[in-house]
């Protein structure tokens, strides 16, 4: 069952929820939505510009187990949005892309046995808004996608392939996220940290499989630039 809730102005929704925890039903998705956040935040501590027109939406899921699956859970998350808008193309660990521009993030935090999946799309965010930023943006109304109950499909796409994720892992998705990244194999990527390297996929742990020069690497930290 998926239960969401519809607030207007927050700072962020990952701390809202965080203080909801211990109230939540386990065997529910519960989610949060806010129509602005003063206070939004993306990956690595960077701040995530949550003007009014975007979705900013954190859900809480109740998880058994290792915590190392962080990164998979990202990718994962990344899949069940663009079965519901094909032009999203992914970028490893958690951004949202079309045609090279980012139209939204992911941000996965933890609180064992919680996980908080925080999703940001631009929707009908006025360009100027986030304007200045150090990427090329874009928005779904911009791209004609459709936005009609996004939240709610976005949670049931996940939940759809819950499942087979916390029974498998990510290997079963391996190759629909390769199919739906933004790079093809072979390309060249720049890696924070590594520099430029040559992309050779994502590992069944939903690592990034790159080569520098004769050395192969599987990272899980990080991220690919812009
Ligand atoms: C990123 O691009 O680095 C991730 C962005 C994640 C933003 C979402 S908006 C809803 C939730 N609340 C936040 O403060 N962040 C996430």
């Amino acid at each position: 069952m998926i239960e969401i809730e519809h607030l207007e102005l927050v700072g962020s929704t990952q701390d809202v929820m965080k203080e909801r925890l211990s109230s939540l039903d386990p065997g529910k998705i519960t989610a949060i939505t806010a129509k602005e956040q003063t206070a939004g935040r993306g990956r690595e501590g960077r701040a995530f510009r949550s003007p009014p027109g975007g979705l900013y939406m954190t859900a809480a899921l109740h998880i058994e187990g290792p915590l190392q699956k962080h990164i998979a859970l990202s990718l994962l998350v990344g899949l069940a949005i663009s079965r519901l808008i094909p032009k999203i193309r992914l970028k490893w660990p958690n951004d949202l892309l079309i045609d090279h521009k980012k139209v939204g993030g992911i941000l996965i935090e933890t609180r064992a046995p919680w996980w908080l999946v925080g999703i940001g799309i631009n929707q009908t965010t006025p360009l100027q808004h986030l304007e200045g930023l150090d990427r090329p943006v874009t928005t779904l109304v911009q791209e004609k996608a459709d936005l009609l109950s996004l939240d709610r499909k976005i949670l049931e796409s996940l939940q759809a392939m819950l499942p087979q994720f916390l029974s498998e892992g990510f290997a079963p998705f391996q190759k629909e996220y390769l199919e739906k990244s933004a790079y093809a194999l072979g390309s060249e990527i720049i890696v924070r940290g590594h520099g430029v390297c040559i992309f050779e996929g994502i590992t069944s742990e939903g690592e990034l499989s790159v080569r520098v020069g004769e050395k192969r690497e599987d990272l899980n930290f990080g991220e690919i630039c812009f």
